[in-house]
């Protein structure tokens, strides 16, 4: 079987209700097997003499992946509309003539942790689906699903499918892995879940620490619990380490000083979907409430955030909100 076929008949068997939708799902699965051997060809740290609107030097690599999605998906003709944070306005992707009923729109993130990409860390994909056209002024619960890939020594999908979506009768998080030779998929991990408690950490934005005494104070509670500290600086494989172990908390808190930086489309609201159809928690960093009831009213709209194993996230609230 091919690629194609193998990722289909997986997404059938978690019953996805709706045959675009699996098709959306399948070529985000081509673009990260695109992204995959781009990754494994990269070679030398090149910038490409641009900046995305953000203000952030773009690699070569962080254009040649954004092109890939861009590619997949105009593929899929499953598509209207996508805006990544390498191109990031709500870029037209349907297919030429068509009336785009039924279609999807994409948020993305081509390649997260593009700092780390040097020292060989791994790096990361990160996809939200919504029903549709358009992506601005909606929130990440309308979701139709989500997905991460994960760029390791093995390629991993991570996928989120809330009830809404599937006949499997719950919210549902699985994983598939790429085989070797990039010819199939096959499913690594057939229920990703998160357990409440969870004694690991995944500290971000830690500088905010100096100027924010609350966030402060938690990281001190952490370390005197002997908590166990798992972080690279790439949201991706800090995230998805919670899937792996099913525990943990990961945080990116803020202050005056050092500013919040993970964006709600691109990033926070894929993310929290996954976070919560596995059976944790999310909240905003500065008031209680889900990342997936934010509504994401500019593109570029950033916030901090906690995510995790339920009572790690309710310890947070308490620290932060005294709640
Ligand atoms: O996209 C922003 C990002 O690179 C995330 O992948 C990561 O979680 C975060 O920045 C790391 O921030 P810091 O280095 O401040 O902890
Ligand atoms: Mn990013």
């Amino acid at each position: 079987m091919t690629r194609i076929e193998t990722l289909t008949k997986i997404l059938e068997d978690y019953k996805v209700k709706d045959a675009n939708l699996l098709k959306a799902l399948v070529y985000l699965g081509e673009g990260s097997h695109k992204i995959t051997h781009l990754l494994e060809n990269y070679i030398s740290h090149t910038y490409a003499g641009t900046q995305n609107q953000s203000g952030d030097e773009q690699l070569h690599l962080d254009i040649d992946c954004d092109n890939a999605i861009f590619e997949a998906i105009r593929e899929s003709g499953v598509f209207s509309i996508a805006a990544s944070e390498e191109t990031p306005v709500e870029t037209d992707v349907s297919p030429e003539g068509d009336d785009q009923e039924g279609f999807f729109s994409l948020g993305f993130d081509p390649l997260d942790g593009s700092s780390i990409i040097d020292a060989n860390f791994s790096v990361g994909s990160i996809f939200g689906i919504w029903e549709g056209k358009g992506v601005l002024n909606r929130t990440g619960r309308e979701q139709v699903a989500s997905a991460v890939t994960l760029y390791g020594p093995r390629t991993t999908l991570c996928i989120a499918l809330p009830s809404k979506s599937t006949d499997y009768g719950k919210d549902v998080v699985f994983e598939v892995t790429l085989t070797k030779d990039g010819s199939m998929w096959e499913v690594s991990r057939d229920q990703i879940t998160i357990k409440a408690e969870g004694k690991v950490f995944a500290p971000g934005n830690l500088r905010a620490s100096n100027d924010n005494e609350k966030y402060n104070a938690l990281i001190k509670h952490w370390i005197s619990e002997r908590y166990t500290l798992r972080y690279t600086g790439g949201m991706v494989p800090d995230v998805y380490h919670i899937f792996a172990k099913s525990k943990g908390v990961f945080t990116n808190v803020s202050s005056e000083k050092a500013k919040a930086k993970l964006r709600l489309l691109y990033e926070v609201a894929p993310m929290g979907l996954i976070v919560e159809c596995a059976g944790g928690l999310t909240t905003h960093e500065a008031h209680d409430g889900s990342v997936l009831d934010e509504k994401i009213d500019h593109l570029d709209r950033r916030l901090g955030v906690c995510f995790g194993s339920s009572e790690e996230v309710a310890l947070y609230k308490k620290f932060m909100f005294g709640n």
